[in-house]
């Protein structure tokens, strides 16, 4: 497997697979064009064989120059459970150390399990809320517009 940068170019690629890697509830607005040309650094790609198998997007906080944040992160549903996720986060997580950065935030929806179960194991806690669904803290209403979500943090040092 190799990792590189996103460029522009991919990003055909990209949206022609997204909602069927993505699943149910796949919004449009999750990511564009913009990110891959502002945010190079934190935009990665993996391919086998010259065929991108997933993708990772995210940035660094301009607001608060500790942190970083991941946008989104998809795997080829045929190369999941193989480490690709990982090896994808692993390599954020060094580009954005290298820039500086030691927290690292990311959030997801509470009904997608799998997402919990990977993060947790990448090493991302779940920062305490007010409410519980299914017994997983959640923000609720998170961004106003209605989507609950669970909020993930990791720190690369302590
Ligand atoms: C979540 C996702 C990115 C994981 O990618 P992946 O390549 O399958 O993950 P990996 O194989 O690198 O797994 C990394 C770890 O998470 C665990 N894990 C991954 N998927 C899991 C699942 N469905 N159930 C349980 N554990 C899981 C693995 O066991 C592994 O643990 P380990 O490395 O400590 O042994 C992938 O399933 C995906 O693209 N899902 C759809 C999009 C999505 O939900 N994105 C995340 C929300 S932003």
């Amino acid at each position: 497997m190799k990792l590189r940068y996103i460029e522009t170019e991919d990003c055909g690629a990209i949206l022609e697979v997204a909602s069927d890697w993505w699943g149910s509830n796949y919004s449009s607005d999750m990511f564009s064009k913009w990110f891959i040309n502002h945010f190079r650094e934190t935009c990665l790609l993996a391919e086998e064989n010259g065929k991108m198998i997933g993708f990772i997007m995210g940035f660094l906080s301009q607001t608060k120059p500790d942190e970083a944040y991941i946008r989104i992160v998809m795997v080829d549903p045929a190369w999941r459970g193989k480490g690709v996720g990982r090896a994808l986060y692993e390599k954020f997580f060094k580009n954005t150390e290298v820039l500086g950065r030691n927290t690292i935030r990311c959030v997801t929806a509470p009904r997608k399990k799998d997402s919990i179960t990977f993060h947790a194991r990448l090493g991302f806690s779940i920062e305490p809320q007010e409410q519980e669904i299914d017994g997983i803290p959640t923000c609720l209403n998170y961004d106003g517009r209605g989507g609950n979500r669970v909020v993930f943090k990791k720190l690369l040092h302590n």
